[in-house]
């Protein structure tokens, strides 16, 4: 099976494609949260809060490793934040565009979340790391779970991001992938025209620009779809690999488990 990975308009290699990838998201941070809200009519909210329901158990753990890789401006992140004991290790929040990270240190950082000398200072919290979901800045085998939500989609190879949360996850560590599908049937063919046609001009209005929110369609309609999804994270050493359709498969959770030693 050849590569895959996102190719925004214009770009024919891996370092292109992230390096595009990486300008619109730069660009579009200041809209993004409200472009996001307006164009889900906040079912994105309970999106990113039933994704975490999911790992509540590990999330639970205060000496549980966490990392929600392709964080952005941090609302799985918070999402994660709300189900952590108080005084649990930090939950490690890491995205390549600065500006996006920014906005989302200023939700989930530790000044945000504990202010001095009140009784919040025990409160979780997150560190905001810049980097490639690509080339980890983690110790292999150190993490207890990974999270990503509407990220996946966009690195440049999936399956070398899957190669790359394999080795970072502890054996026995989990991986949690939120992110849009194309649902089937009548409901599929009236929800492709408004993601095809009506959320790129109500982007386009709100951003100013044309780019970002033509991208999104196209790269939905570019990800492979859960049966090869599935196939690709087994075919990258995970176990226990399933999808939980969402909103009628507008978006889905992929889960998987990097195997644990025998
Ligand atoms: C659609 S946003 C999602 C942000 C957030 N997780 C959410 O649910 O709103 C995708 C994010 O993935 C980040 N991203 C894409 N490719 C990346 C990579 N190779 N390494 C790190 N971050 C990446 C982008 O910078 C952007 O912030």
């Amino acid at each position: 099976m050849p590569a895959t990975g996102a190719r925004p308009i214009g770009t024919s290699d891996e370092t292109d494609a992230a390096r595009a990838v990486q300008q619109m998201f730069d660009s579009i941070a200041p809209k993004y949260d409200l472009l996001n809200h307006v164009l889900s009519a906040n079912v994105d909210r309970l999106w990113w809060r039933r994704a975490a329901m999911r790992f509540r158990e590990v999330l639970a753990r205060p000496d549980a490793e966490i990392l929600d890789i392709c964080c952005g401006t941090g609302d799985l992140t918070m999402a994660l934040l709300k189900l952590r004991p108080t005084g649990a290790r930090p939950i490690l929040a890491a995205d390549f565009a600065r500006a996006m990270l920014a906005r989302g240190a200023q939700k989930f950082g530790r000044e945000a979340r504990q202010s001095p000398g009140s009784n919040s200072a025990a409160a979780p919290y997150a560190l905001p790391i810049e980097a490639d979901a690509l080339h980890l800045p983690m110790r292999s085998a150190s993490l207890d779970l990974i999270v990503t939500a509407f990220g996946f989609r966009n690195l440049a190879n999936y399956e070398a991001g899957l190669a790359e949360f394999h080795r970072a996850l502890k054996p026995g560590g989990q991986l949690g992938i939120l992110e849009f599908g194309e649902p089937g049937g009548l409901l599929g063919k009236a929800y492709a025209v408004y993601f095809r046609r009506v959320l790129p001009a109500i982007g386009r209005l709100i951003c100013g620009k044309d780019g970002p929110y033509n991208y999104l369609p196209t790269s939905v309609g570019a990800f492979p779809p859960p049966d090869e999804m599935l196939a690709m994270l087994r075919q990258a050493g995970y176990v226990n690999c399933a999808w939980q359709p969402y909103t009628f498969g507008i978006a889905g959770l992929y889960t998987a488990t990097r195997p644990p030693l025998s």
